[in-house]
Parts: structure tokens; C-alpha cells; sequence
């Protein structure tokens, strides 16, 4: 459930209308409702009730400060991939300790910064990268914790762009290695080996690939012990999906997911460390923007927004999908029409809906596309030299701006002329 609803034909963030945010800063904007991150986190955490847990908010899916540090406030830690996250995270007041730092491309410096942080673990991802910390953590008298993160060759059975847990993606150690590399890694003084991670991929609407690829990583940890290694923590990543149309069956709840949890990994008395983005920030989150055309074609009518495939590039990158609200409510028995709702940028790909039967829209009517709360804001990009659009968090009857819309200078500001290229030379 969210926080997004007509009241009186009009769409609300809470108890704020849309119309009232877009009238104060102008469109397009993110609008984020801080009762359904709230919502999402709470249920998330309450459906591993009684396990022992850590939640780390994946910050790839909203970095938004505000977002980080409401989340942060509710007990989330923070799962980040480079050191811009990482600082990110710290700067929002996310303990280090509850911070896990993933990502098949750590360089020297971001290794470095991590254990200077005190980050609570670093997913490994390559014997390289696990030489490398190990240099690093010896020469400043640190050991570094970390787990090595598995490819459990399980297919998540989801968009092939975001499936990470196939022997052929590029994501973890090689399963049929990993027992090698955990020895090798227990002899290393710069190093504590704490446990085994995984992630096999986003948008997950199938239980069974995550009972399969939990059930490995179980054996797994029973199989090190063994072997005498001392593996405390497991990591099962994100993924859980959620719903990208509103008339649609639903994904599996966590309250199913926690199922999965409890039966695979509960009686290893380890720590369970959870990734979770999309699935608690997804549908906290819409994209308002406004019509600037409508432009009949020969087979269907184009509908021209202000925002684009820069500012939500999902539809563009996956194909994916994203409801198209009205912000005002459309007569239950309207004539529908075929509307391609389509951005201003010079690619054809820059279409959010393709053949849609949607009600008509007029010039200067305001939308929202649903679901946008996640992988929309930060894989923006000033393409075509837009610049990126603000962020607005709502919380009860207020809102608050939590990324100002920036100057279009500034999109120029760090560049510079040669001097081989102004007059007096
Ligand atoms: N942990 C790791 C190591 C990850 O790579 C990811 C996502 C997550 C956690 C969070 O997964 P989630 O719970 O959000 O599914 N841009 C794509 C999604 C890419 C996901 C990448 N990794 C999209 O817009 O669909």
C-alpha cells in the first residue's frame, strides 16, 4: 500500500496535493511519501521478526539524503557500491558499523576509505580485489571484515539486465571456488572472514530462485565450518520485486519472503544482512510531470510531457513499465484513446508508454508515473542538457524540497575553455 491516492478526483502525496507541490516548484519533480517508506521499511523488518537481523537499505535504488536518513532513523543500515555511496550514506548519519559496501569494482582508494570508515562489511568479489584489501588493511595494522560474495549460479528468472546470479554474469566468486578462496582468505592477517553473500538479482517475482540460491549459500556455511573457517553473518542481498501495475497480481509479500528466510538460513545462528531497495522504496515515490502537446498521428495520438528519458530512464533502458496517474481523477466512464506519452529528448526510446489506452489528455494537465520512487531519480541525467529535476518528500500536510532543481549553468559550470582556444593566443 502507499500513500498516493485521489481525494475529492484529485491525486494527493498524503495529505498534500500534487497540484499544490507542482505549483510551488514547478515540473517535472520526484515526489516521495515519507509515510510509505516508513510503511515498506516497517514491513520489511516486522516480516523477519524475531530473526536476527541487520536491513541495509540499498542506497543505488534512492540516495537521496532525506530518503537515507529517514530510513536510517527507523534502524536501516546501508548497502552501498562506490565510495560517492558510501560517503553518501555516512553523511546522512547511517553507522558505519551498519554500513555493507558491495560492488564487483572496488578500487584501491574506495577499499581504503571503507576500512578508514569502519564500514561493518565488505562483499569480496574476486581474489584480486581480496589480495588487494589484504595489502591495504596490513600496511595501516587493520583487518578488514569482510564475506565473500557467491555466485550461486541460480537464475532469478527476471529482466536479463538485472539478473546477477548466473554463472555467466559478472557478479561474485565462482561457486565451485568459493571453498578455495575462503581458505585462502583465512590465512590472510589483514583479514577476518565474517561470512558469505549473495544477490542474484532485482525485480524477483518468484519465490523459488531465492529458496534455491539461500538453500546453497546454507550449505555453504555448514561446509566451511567444517573446513574450521568461522562464518558468522550471511547476506542475502535484495531483490524482492513489487508491483509495477496497480491491477496486477501482486509479488510475493516479505511476509513470504520471510518464509523463505526462516526455512533456509534461520538455525545457522548467524547475523542475516538484508539489501533491500526497490522493494521498500519503489512505490514511495512518483514522477509528476506536465503536458506540453498533444500531437495527433496517423495510428494513435502522441502526448508530449516535460520530463524525459533523462529524468526516468527505465522505460527507455528495460522496457519497463510505469502506471500513468492523472492528477486529476479521469469520470469513471470516459472515453479512452491509444496515446504514446512520450518525452521531448531526441530518441525515439523516449517513450514512457507505448500504445496505452489511457483517458484524454489536455495541454498543461499534470501526470504521474507510478512506482518511480526506485532507479528513477538516480539514474537521472542532464542528456540534452536538462537539468536534473528536484526531489520533494512529503510527510502528513507537509513537503519539503530535498534536491533543489539546479540552475542550468550549473550543468556547464565545471567545464572551460582551453586557453589555446581564446583570442590572445
Ligand atoms: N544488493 C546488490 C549487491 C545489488 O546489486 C542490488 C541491486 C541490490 C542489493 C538491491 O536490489 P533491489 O532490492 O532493489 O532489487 N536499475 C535497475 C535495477 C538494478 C539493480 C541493481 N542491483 C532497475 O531500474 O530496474
Amino acid at each position: 500500500m502507499d500513500h498516493f491516492q485521489y481525494r475529492e478526483g484529485v491525486l494527493h502525496a498524503e495529505d498534500v496535493s500534487i497540484p499544490a507541490i507542482a505549483a510551488a516548484v514547478g515540473t517535472p519533480f520526484y515526489c516521495y511519501s515519507a509515510a510509505t517508506l516508513t510503511r515498506h521499511y516497517r514491513v520489511f523488518a516486522d516480516a523477519l521478526e524475531g530473526l536476527d537481523t541487520r536491513v541495509c537499505f540499498s542506497a543505488k535504488a534512492n540516495g537521496n539524503l532525506a530518503v537515507l536518513r529517514l530510513l536510517g532513523n527507523l534502524g536501516a543500515g546501508c548497502d552501498v557500491v562506490s565510495g560517492g555511496e558510501l560517503k553518501r550514506a555516512l553523511a546522512a548519519g547511517i553507522p558505519a558499523e551498519k554500513i555493507v559496501f558491495s560492488g564487483v569494482g572496488k578500487t584501491a582508494e574506495e577499499l581504503a576509505l571503507a576500512l578508514d570508515s569502519g564500514v561493518g562489511q565488505i562483499n569480496v568479489e574476486s581474489e584480486a580485489e581480496l589480495n588487494r584489501l589484504n595489502d591495504i588493511a596490513s600496511k595501516v595494522g587493520q583487518t578488514a571484515p569482510i564475506a565473500f560474495r557467491v555466485n550461486p549460479d541460480v537464475d532469478a528468472a527476471t529482466h536479463d539486465k538485472i539478473s546477477t546470479g548466473r554463472k555467466e554474469d559478472k557478479f561474485g566468486v565462482a561457486w565451485e571456488d568459493a571453498p578455495r578462496l575462503y581458505e585462502v582468505a583465512d590465512a590472510l592477517s589483514g583479514i577476518d572472514v565474517r561470512g558469505v553473500a549473495v544477490h542474484i538479482g532485482s525485480q524477483i517475482t518468484d519465490l523459488a530462485p531465492f529458496e534455491t540460491a539461500f538453500t546453497k549459500v546454507a550449505g555453504l556455511v555448514e561446509n566451511l565450518r567444517k573446513a574450521g573457517i568461522d562464518i558468522r553473518t550471511v547476506d542475502l542481498g535484495g531483490g524482492l520485486g513489487v508491483p509495477y501495475k496497480r491491477d496486477n497480481t501482486a509479488p510475493p509479500s516479505p511476509a513470504e519472503y520471510g518464509d523463505v528466510v526462516r526455512r533456509t538460513v534461520s538455525n545457522l545462528g548467524c547475523t542475516i544482512l538484508f539489501e533491500p531497495g526497490r522493494v521498500i522504496a519503489a512505490n514511495a515515490g512518483i514522477l509528476v510531470t506536465k503536458v506540453v502537446y498533444v500531437k495527433p498521428g496517423e495510428t494513435k495520438e502522441f502526448v508530449i510531457v516535460d520530463a524525459a528519458m533523462n529524468d526516468l530512464v527505465r522505460p527507455a533502458m528495460y522496457d519497463a513499465h510505469h502506471d500513468v496517474l492523472p492528477v486529476t481523477e479521469p469520470n469513471a466512464g470516459s472515453a479512452k484513446k491509444t496515446i504514446d506519452i512520450v518525452g521531448p529528448v531526441c530518441e525515439t526510446g523516449d517513450r514512457f508508454t507505448r500504445d496505452a489506452t489511457l483517458s484524454p489528455l489536455e495541454e498543461d494537465d499534470l501526470i504521474a508515473f507510478a512506482t518511480a520512487g526506485a532507479y528513477g531519480a538516480v539514474m537521472a541525467s542532464t542528456y540534452n542538457t536538462r537539468p536534473l529535476v528536484p526531489e520533494v518528500m512529503v510527510n502528513g500536510d507537509s513537503f519539503a524540497i530535498i534536491r533543489k532543481r539546479p540552475a542550468v549553468e550549473d550543468l556547464w559550470a565545471l567545464e572551460n575553455l582551453p586557453d589555446w582556444m581564446t583570442d590572445e593566443n
